[in-house]
């Protein structure tokens, strides 16, 4: 069992740039290691900072790369899966029996820019890529490396309803924070959440201003909600493949590709496999604890009354006049 926090929750090691900044910039109490600062208007912890920095110093985005951003546990590793198989599937037809997704995790195939490629401020090494390169992040809209958004890099967001991301970045931290030995309380974390005060936090601001963007710029940023994916699956894959410039042909269509890949990925599939039940990743989470219930609407068997009314009013507040509504709260 693993002894420490994942590498990008670790305080150790920054560079003495990091180390500066980290001092004149505000801090606040953090859901798993001690303290996430703000940078950018954004709540982020001090490694995951370094790389955050280094990517934007660094980074430099191809016409070509495929770039999906998430709000943390809004079904990102889902969206990878989904994306990956989408997107590879000439290079490794959906009914190979070898196929990359039967045999690694999700994250491994499609990396986070700053959480993996850059959290050691390192330049990483991008020759092994093939193109179109599918790349993740967490970062705000504020904080995205400058050439992501001079590029004609194609983006796609995605989040989940306030209330289910809530208690799936709860059970997440209390997971990491098992190496610490004690857990969050809900509602202690509840009013954190409510304040802003989450990883990559405040949500609201994160989610707004891709919105935004989405609306202004359809063609570069795509907008999707994890309730929208298990809603109408199908329709929404054949909507990303066109968005992506990579439409499922009828002959696809009738051979049952679009079936086998939401097969592939679902969650029952990807949670069973040998690779997600006893894995690891390189940063040192367990596979499994991406893969927890995946569902909507599990707050419900959390949030008291108080607390649902209390998200709703900040939701109503928050969203009112910008056209976004979350479904399930
Ligand atoms: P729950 O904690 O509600 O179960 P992320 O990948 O952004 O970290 O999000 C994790 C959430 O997505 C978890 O939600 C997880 O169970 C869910 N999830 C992971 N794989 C999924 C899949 N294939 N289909 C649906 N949900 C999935």
């Amino acid at each position: 069992m693993t002894t420490s926090p994942p590498k990008y929750l670790q305080e150790d090691s920054l560079s003495e740039e990091c180390k500066k900044l980290l001092s004149i910039l505000p801090k606040e109490k953090g859901w798993v290691g001690s303290y996430i600062y703000n940078y950018q208007g954004c709540w982020t912890p001090p490694r995951l900072l370094q790389g955050v920095i280094a990517c934007q110093q660094q980074f430099q985005a191809e016409d070509s790369d495929v770039i999906l951003v998430t709000t943390p546990k809004s079904g990102t590793t889902w969206l990878k899966s989904l994306l990956f198989a989408l997107m590879n599937r000439v290079k490794h037809p959906m009914f190979e029996p070898n196929h990359p997704l039967l045999v690694n995790n999700p994250h491994v195939l499609v990396p986070f820019l700053e959480h993996t490629l850059y959290v050691d401020g390192q330049v990483p090494d991008f020759s092994t890529f093939t193109s179109p390169r599918l790349l993740a992040t967490h970062v705000p809209f504020a904080s995205l490396p400058k050439s992501i958004m001079d590029s004609r890099t194609k983006l796609i967001y995605l989040c989940r309803n306030p209330k289910d991301t809530f208690i799936s970045m709860w059970h997440f931290a209390n997971n990491l924070r098992l190496h610490h030995k004690d857990t969050n309380s809900i509602h202690e974390m509840f009013d954190l959440f409510c304040e802003g005060l989450s990883l990559y936090g405040p949500f609201w601001n994160h989610v707004l201003d891709y919105w935004k963007q989405s609306i202004e710029n359809p063609n570069k940023m795509f907008f999707l909600m994890y309730e929208e994916i298990k809603e109408k699956p199908k329709i929404q894959l054949k909507r990303l493949a066109e968005y992506l410039e990579c439409p499922f042909s009828m002959e696809e269509e009738n051979c049952g590709v679009l079936n086998e890949i939401l097969r592939m990925c679902s969650f029952e599939n990807l949670r069973n496999l040998e690779v997600n039940t006893n894995g690891k990743l390189s940063t040192g989470e367990g596979n499994k604890v991406f893969f927890r219930r995946g569902e909507i609407g599990d707050w419900r068997n959390y949030f008291t009354t108080e607390m649902s009314d209390k998200l709703n009013h900040i939701i109503e507040e928050k969203f009112q006049g910008s056209g976004l509504k979350f479904s399930y709260v």
